[in-house]
C-alpha cells in the first residue's frame, strides 16, 4: 500500500504547504528587519515561535539577497558553547555560497579565532572543531562574528532561539556582551526568541537590565479557528470532517498550534471520515501515552503545590485563586498557602496568566489534570 503522507506535522517546519496561516505575522517580522528593527518573538508555549521563524528564513532566502542564520541555544551553558554554534551556523551557511572571496574570509575568521574545520564522522559534513577553545575571550570571539557578518556584502539576519538560556550561562554576564553585539553591527539584524516567556521578556523590559528598551516586543496568538478550519478541511480532502469537530479540537487546544496539529495528525492516520467517537478514543490514547510523565509532577511538586495545579485545571481558567469560594470548593486551606503555592507554580512557568485569568499552561498536562 502506498505511504500517504500524514499533512499535520508536528515537528519544526516542514514547508509551506503544510503551515497554518502565520501571513500576518511573517509580514510583521519582515517589515521589522526591513526597518532595521530588532525584534524579540514571544508566546506561551507550542504556539508556533520556531516554525514562524523557520518560515521566516525560507521566505527571506527565496525572495531577498539577505543570509538568515538560525542558531538554538537550547543545550549551551556557556558563552563559548554558544559562540560555537553560531560560528558552525554561519560556517554551514557561508561554506555552501558562492560568494568571491567567502572561503577565504571564512579561514580567516576560523585562523584569528585559532579554531580549524573537520568533518562529522556521521554527517560527512565540514563542522568547526568548537571543543577546541577559541583564542579569544568569549566576548571577543562574538565580535569577530559580528566583524565578519558586517564585513559581508549583504544584510544579515540572526535568529537567535532560546535566547534566554544566556542568563543561566556560567561563563561570563552574557547580556551586556551581546547588548553590545546588538548595538555595534549595522548590517546584523537579531530575532530574539525563547520558550521560556517570563524569563525573554523581563530580559528586555526591566529597566535596570542591559536590553531594555533596545529591540520591538512581538507577541503571537493562536491562529484564527476560521483559518485553521480551513486549513483542517483542506487536509482532509474528500474525508469529512466537521466544522463542529474542528471546533471541538480546537477549543480542547485551547487554540495552541501544537495540540492542534497533534489531534489531526491522530484523526488523519484513520484515514476516514470523522467522527466524534473518533476524537475521544485518540484524546484518550493521548493522554495514556503522556500519563507516566505528568504522573511524575506529584513527585516534583510539594502536595499543596499539586493540589492547586490540579484546582486550576479542573476549574480551565481561574481570575482568583485566592478567593474563598475557589478555596472551598477545592478544599485548598489558607489563602496565604495558595499565594505561596502560586508564585512558584508562575515561576515554573506550570501556570501562566493570560487575560487576567490563571491557567495550567501545558495544554494537554491540563486536559490529564482535569481527570483525576
Ligand atoms: N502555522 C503552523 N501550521 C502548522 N503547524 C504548525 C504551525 N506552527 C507550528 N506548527 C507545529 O506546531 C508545533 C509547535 O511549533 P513550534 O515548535 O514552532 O512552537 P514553539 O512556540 O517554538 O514551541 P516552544 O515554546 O516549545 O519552543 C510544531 O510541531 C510545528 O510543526
Ligand atoms: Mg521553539
Amino acid at each position: 500500500m502506498a505511504r500517504v503522507t500524514n499533512p499535520f506535522k508536528i515537528q519544526g517546519f516542514q514547508g509551506r504547504e503544510y503551515f497554518c496561516d502565520r501571513e500576518t505575522e511573517l509580514q510583521d517580522l519582515i517589515s521589522h528587519l526591513l526597518n532595521d528593527r530588532n525584534v524579540v518573538l514571544h508566546a506561551w508555549r507550542r504556539l508556533g515561535k520556531t516554525a514562524l521563524l523557520n518560515l521566516l528564513k525560507d521566505e527571506i532566502e527565496k525572495t531577498q539577497k539577505a543570509n538568515v542564520i538560525y542558531v538554538d541555544f537550547l543545550g549551551s551553558k556557556t558563552l563559548n558553547q554558544a559562540n560555537g554554534k553560531i560560528i558552525n551556523a554561519v560556517y554551514q551557511h557561508f561554506g555552501t555560497l558562492k560568494v568571491k572571496g567567502i572561503q577565504k574570509s571564512l579561514q580567516e575568521l576560523l585562523a584569528s579565532l585559532g579554531l580549524a574545520f573537520s568533518f562529522n564522522p556521521i554527517t560527512f559534513l565540514p563542522e568547526v572543531e568548537t571543543s577546541i577553545k577559541s583564542k579569544k575571550s568569549s566576548e571577543n570571539t562574538l565580535n569577530e562574528i559580528g566583524k565578519f557578518l558586517n564585513n559581508q556584502e549583504n544584510l544579515t539576519t540572526l535568529i537567535l532561539d532560546e535566547f534566554q538560556e544566556i542568563t543561566k550561562f556560567n561563563d561570563v554576564d552574557a547580556e551586556p556582551a551581546f547588548r553590545f553585539f546588538a548595538q555595534t553591527y549595522p548590517k546584523v539584524r537579531i530575532i530574539f526568541s525563547g520558550s521560556e516567556r517570563n524569563l525573554l521578556k523581563s530580559m528586555f523590559t526591566d529597566k535596570n537590565r542591559p536590553f531594555y528598551k533596545s529591540t520591538q516586543l512581538m507577541g503571537i496568538e493562536p491562529i484564527p479557528l476560521n483559518l485553521y478550519n480551513a486549513f483542517i478541511q483542506n487536509h482532509f480532502g474528500k474525508k469529512k470532517i466537521t466544522i463542529k469537530i474542528i471546533s471541538d479540537i480546537y477549543s480542547w487546544a485551547r487554540g495552541q498550534t501544537y495540540t492542534i496539529q497533534l489531534q489531526c495528525n491522530r484523526l488523519f492516520e484513520l484515514n476516514k471520515s470523522i467522527e466524534e467517537a473518533d476524537l475521544h478514543e485518540i484524546r484518550e490514547s493521548l493522554l495514556k501515552q503522556e500519563a507516566p510523565v505528568f504522573a511524575n509532577y506529584s513527585n516534583l511538586l510539594s502536595d499543596g503545590q499539586f493540589n492547586l495545579l490540579k484546582a486550576i485545571a479542573k476549574d480551565e481558567a481561574v481570575q482568583n485563586p485566592q478567593a474563598s469560594e475557589f478555596l472551598l470548593s477545592h478544599n485548598l486551606g489558607a489563602a496565604s498557602t495558595v499565594r505561596s503555592a502560586l508564585k512558584s507554580l508562575i515561576n515554573k512557568e506550570l501556570v501562566i496568566k493570560e487575560a487576567n485569568n490563571y491557567l495550567v499552561h501545558d495544554v494537554l498536562f491540563a486536559r490529564w489534570l482535569q481527570r483525576l
